[in-house]
Parts: structure tokens; sequence; C-alpha cells
């Protein structure tokens, strides 16, 4: 063998071999992927290579990733956590996650997803978050900070509502998938429709397969049925105009009341009076 050949392996061995060995019954497949899918886990597993890029733990049943996880693999570009038991993202979790590419959190058991929760991962190009049949609260500044994000996934959740805030600042957003949710069309869900009807082009199919039911009836509608005039009841926001009727028109209803008491009052002491007037007038025809 030439012996550069046979430097290039023994460095090549070294390289592998090299660090932390694969954690048990994982697979390594190269020096910078984890390969830990579907081992039936409950929680992660230990002794992770410090430089893994890619780290798959799908299919699995991990309840926990504790906040201070992920400070220590800063490398870390890809994390597919799909398909697991985890019912809540800690504070911090992902706050030093500065290289983070890929995120895959579907098919799992979250119920919110608070404020700042992204905070670090300015990275981030693609979320995924579908497919958790509880999450119905996501706050309006749950993705500050993810200005790369162009793909977000939310479909197949609990969301009967969604602030048009934490969507529509997010700068590189191309896709959001938002199907499969029991959306409440009142007046909050207005803005969200009207933001939707003009960056439908983000939405994979449009509005298939999205629907809303109405907050009497339980009755549900196909957004393609909707227009933002089914909304129009629902102006929040007042004019100048709005506001010098309702000024003037409280001016008007204050003034018209005072002057139907002192109405009011007026008729029932003249009755009284007259009423008492026409006693003496009968007591006097008695005498
Ligand atoms: C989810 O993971 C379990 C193992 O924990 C597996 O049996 C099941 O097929 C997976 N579901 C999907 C949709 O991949
Ligand atoms: C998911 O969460 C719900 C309520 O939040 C709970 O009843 C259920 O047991 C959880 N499922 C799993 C697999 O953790
Ligand atoms: C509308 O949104 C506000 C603020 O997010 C919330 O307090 C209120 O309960 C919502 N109303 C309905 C009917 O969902």
């Amino acid at each position: 063998l030439p012996l550069p050949l046979l430097a290039g392996l023994v460095l090549c061995v070294a390289l592998q071999t090299g660090g932390e060995p694969c954690p048990a019954n994982c697979l390594c497949p190269d020096p910078h992927t984890v390969d830990c899918s579907s081992l039936g886990l409950t929680s992660l597993p230990d002794s992770i290579p410090l430089d893994v890029r890619r780290l798959l733990l799908a299919d699995n049943l991990i309840e926990r990733i504790p906040a201070d996880f992920l400070v220590l693999y800063s490398d870390l570009v890809y994390l597919d956590l799909r398909n697991n038991s985890l019912s809540a993202i800690e504070l911090g979790t992902f706050v030093t996650s500065s290289r983070l590419v890929f995120l895959d959190l579907g098919c799992n058991n979250l119920t919110e997803i608070p404020a700042g929760t992204f905070g670090g991962s300015h990275s981030l190009i693609k979320l995924r978050l579908g497919s958790n049949p509880y999450l119905s609260m996501v706050s309006k500044d749950a993705f500050s900070g993810l200005t790369a994000l162009r793909e977000l996934e939310l479909e197949r959740n609990a969301l009967y509502g969604l602030q048009v805030a934490a969507v529509s600042q997010l700068p590189s957003l191309r896709v959001l998938k938002l199907e499969g949710n029991p959306w409440v069309c009142n007046c909050n869900f207005s803005n969200l429709f009207t933001w939707l009807t003009k960056n439908s082009d983000k939405l994979p199919s449009g509005f298939d397969g999205m629907e809303c039911s109405l907050p009497l009836d339980g009755r549900r509608v196909a957004l393609n049925q909707l227009s933002e005039d089914s909304f129009r009841g629902c102006q929040l926001t007042l004019t100048l105009t709005d506001y010098l009727i309702i000024i003037f028109s409280g001016i008007s209803v204050s003034v018209a009341a005072i002057l139907t008491s002192f109405f009011l009052a007026s008729t029932v002491h003249c009755f009284q009076r007259w009423s008492k007037a026409n006693k003496t007038d009968e007591e006097d025809g008695d005498d």
C-alpha cells in the first residue's frame, strides 16, 4: 500500500474512533451523524459525541429534553425528535442553538409554544410542529428571532385561533401549513383570515383542508367559502368618524335621557297636583 493512502486510512480510522463513541444501540454512519431512531428510548441517550451535527431521535418515547441539553451540542444543525412523547419545551432549550437549521417536533404531545421558545435559533430554516393533538396555544412571540425560517408546519394541531403577529413577523417565511386545525371563525380569526388571504401563496394547498366552525352553532365552514366581508361585523379598528359618532351619540343619549326624565318628573308632578286638586274639588262638591 502506498504510504499516503495508508496515512489517510489511519487518519480516517482515528477520526471515526476518536472522541466519544457511538451511544449504545445507535448508528453512527458518518462522524457527525448519530442515529438513535426507533429504539424505544424513554429519555435522551447518554454520551452523544459532542461534535454531532445530525441527531436523529425519531420514533422513540422521549418525554423530556432538559433545558441545558443542547448547550453542549453547539454544532448541531439537524435535530429530529418526531414521534416522541414530549409534552413541553423547557424555556431556554433552544437559546444556544445558533447553527440549527432543521428541527422536527411533529407528532409529539406539546400543548403550548410560549413566547421566545426558539430565541437563539437564528439559522433555523424548517420547523415542524404539526400533529401535536393537544397543541392549542401558540404565543404571538413564539417564533420571534427566527429570521431565516422558510417553512413552518402547524398542521393537525388543536389550534382554534392564532394571533397573526406570530406568523406575519417572519421575514423569510415561504411555506406555512395550517390545515386540519379546529379554527373558530370569530372576530379574532378575522385578522388571520385577512392575512392568509393576502399570503395564500405561502399555503401549499391554498385554503383546501381548512375549515372553521361558527362560534354560535359550531357548524363547519370551508375557508374557501368565506370572504373578508364575512367578518364585516368585526371591524375592531375605529376611525375618527367612528369616534365622533360614538361621542356624539353618547352626548345625544345623555341629553335625551335628561330631557326624558325631566319630562317624566314634570308629568308625574302635574298629575299628582291635578289629582289632588280634583280630590279637593270632589270633597268641596260633597259638602
Ligand atoms: C411512532 O413511533 C412508534 C414507536 O415508538 C412506532 O411504533 C410508530 O409506528 C411510529 N409512528 C409513526 C407514524 O411513524
Ligand atoms: C398527552 O397529553 C394528554 C393531556 O395533555 C395526556 O392525557 C396524555 O396521556 C398524553 N399522552 C402521552 C402519550 O404522553
Ligand atoms: C380573542 O383574543 C383575545 C386576545 O388574544 C382573547 O383574550 C379572547 O378570549 C379571544 N376571544 C375569543 C372569543 O376567542
